[in-house]
């Protein structure tokens, strides 16, 4: 039996498990099994090593380990690297490698929609685990990028993180810029909640959207369940665009997928209506 795992704390609630048992018995994969495990920081060497044996064939991270991962690695690819956030383990040449499949999962949830990311003004909102993978999806492209976060000195930290980007890739520093929280910014094309708020029913980030009236920007907001936070249904009042996190969960799922099977997956009806439970 080939043996992945999702590991995080909580983790209960994680339905990457539905979406990769479904898959591995929709490809006839049946010596394949897909698990979540609660794990505490302590377990964490030894789910690398068991990746290292073989004994585990795959592994997704999620909350709070995406970067308590890292020391434990033997090297980071691809948007890993600039996001130092981890998702998924893969073996390679004997070596434990940590991806990122969130930035990319992010990216394929706008290019499916045909939403036209690129030379654009973007906020992000919050500065948590998660925001750098956002980040780094815009850095490429984005004409400005502001971030706001409750605490300022994370959101000056994730900056530092995106100007190491921007210097690669030969762009200048200033397209990313922290701004106070509760300040608002010009009007921008593209506004992303990567906060916890909203999670639970009634919250609200208590942020001024007013000047979004009948404008046609997109409100995205990482959370799904709930599918539509306070964020999403006041800019659907306003006449904004909205997207909740769903299809980016299913595309970085898709991505991890395909790197341990070979699998391009697809994401059709049923596995969309699956995670309606
Ligand atoms: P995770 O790893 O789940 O992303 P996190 O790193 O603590 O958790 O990030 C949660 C994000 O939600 C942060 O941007 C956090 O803001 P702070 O950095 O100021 O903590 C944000 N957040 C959570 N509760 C919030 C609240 N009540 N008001 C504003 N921001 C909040």
């Amino acid at each position: 039996m080939k043996k992945y795992l999702v590991i995080g704390n909580p983790i209960e609630h994680s339905l990457s498990p539905l979406v990769h048992n479904f898959w591995f018995r929709k490809y006839n994969l049946s010596d394949s099994n897909y698990e979540k495990r609660k794990i505490e920081r302590i377990d964490l060497k030894n789910i690398v090593d068991q990746v290292r044996n073989k004994k585990i064939e795959g592994v997704n991270i999620t909350v709070p380990f995406k970067k308590e991962i890292i020391p434990f690695l033997d090297s980071l690819k691809g948007d890993a690297q600039l996001t130092l956030s981890v998702n998924t383990l893969c073996k390679n040449n004997n070596e434990v490698i940590g991806f990122n499949t969130d930035t990319k999962g992010f990216k394929n949830s706008l290019k499916n929609e045909k939403i036209d990311y690129k030379n654009k003004n973007i906020l992000i909102i919050g500065a948590g685990g998660v925001s750098s993978s956002i980040l780094a999806a815009f850095v490429k492209s984005a004409k400005k990028i502001y971030i706001t976060n409750r605490t300022r000195k994370k959101a000056d930290e994730l900056k530092k993180l995106g100007e190491v980007s921007l210097t690669l890739l030969g762009r200048k520093k200033e397209i990313i810029e922290v701004v106070d929280w509760g300040k608002t910014v010009e009007i921008c094309d593209i506004i992303v909640n990567t906060t916890s708020i909203g999670l639970l029913k009634g919250e609200n980030l208590n942020l001024d959207f007013k000047k979004y009236n009948n404008v046609n920007s997109l409100f995205y907001d990482l959370i799904y369940n709930p599918k539509e936070t306070n964020f999403l249904k006041e800019a659907k009042l306003r006449g904004n665009k909205i997207m909740n996190g769903k299809m980016m969960f299913l595309w970085q799922a898709q991505i991890a997928f395909q790197m341990w099977t070979g699998v391009e997956a697809s994401i059709d009806k049923e596995l969309i209506k699956l995670l309606e439970v």
